[in-house]
């Protein structure tokens, strides 16, 4: 899979790829990740990216033209363009799903300062992406997570297969059961009974309910 980057900080989005898992996966050449400098399309003595908005307003805005001669160079017939913005639809593990398996071409736009001059929103994205409700100082490190998300469920980027079937989300309505591992015991606190009981209905029994109480108690907006 390739994922072009186009941003302003292609090192912010680059070093979170850089380490294990993901790291392998590009060795591999499972993913592709290409960063881009926006700069690099700008214009001008200063190649100024950036520009006061018009109107009035706090801050700063993307211009239009470096991003469109950007996108319009690196795009092709089949390419998915997405814009990490905070003015985007929450990602979700479905989609994430959909985006590793679809095995598209992604173009992502990293937003900075107010974000984007909107006729690049109107003209060339095709979606645009927030990966929380919260304000990040540029959409680089949202690019990366995006990248992390989408890349781990690529055939073969995981070394057990079945380690991204079994976790938070795969079901969008629970979280995991709590988990443990060895020793047994630590400081008085042991590990349940019925975890090392070798009794495999006994198990997922408690395991679905152990994921049911901790979804009422931490994300009760999951359940139906
Ligand atoms: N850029 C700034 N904040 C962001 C967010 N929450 N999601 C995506 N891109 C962003």
């Amino acid at each position: 899979m390739v994922i072009d980057i186009i941003t302003l900080f292609p090192e912010i989005a680059l070093a979170p790829l850089s380490e294990s898992i993901i790291k392998r996966a590009r060795e591999n050449d499972i993913a592709r990740v290409q960063p881009h400098q926006l700069r690099d399309w700008a214009t001008g003595k200063h190649r100024k990216t950036d520009e006061y908005l018009c109107g009035g307003g706090q801050g700063m805005l993307l211009k239009p033209e470096p991003l469109f001669a950007a996108i319009e160079e690196l795009r092709r017939p089949e390419s998915k363009v997405i814009l990490l913005t905070p003015q985007g639809t929450v990602l979700k593990q479905a989609l994430v799903r959909e985006l590793a398996d679809s095995n598209q071409h992604l173009i992502l736009i990293c937003g900075h300062y107010e974000g984007v001059d909107h006729r690049v929103i109107t003209e060339l994205i095709d979606l645009e992406l927030s990966i929380g409700d919260y304000v990040l100082t540029n959409g680089a490190l949202a690019a990366a997570i995006l990248c992390d998300a989408i890349i781990r469920l690529l055939p073969g980027a995981l070394g057990d297969e079945r380690s991204s079937e079994d976790e938070s989300f795969s079901d969008p309505q629970l979280l995991e059961a709590p988990a443990y591992t060895k020793p047994n015991e630590f400081r008085g606190l042991k590990v349940p009974d019925v975890l090392l009981s070798g009794h495999h209905a006994k198990i997922t029994a408690w395991k679905k309910e152990q994921a049911l109480q901790r979804t009422r108690e931490n994300r009760p907006d999951l359940l139906p």
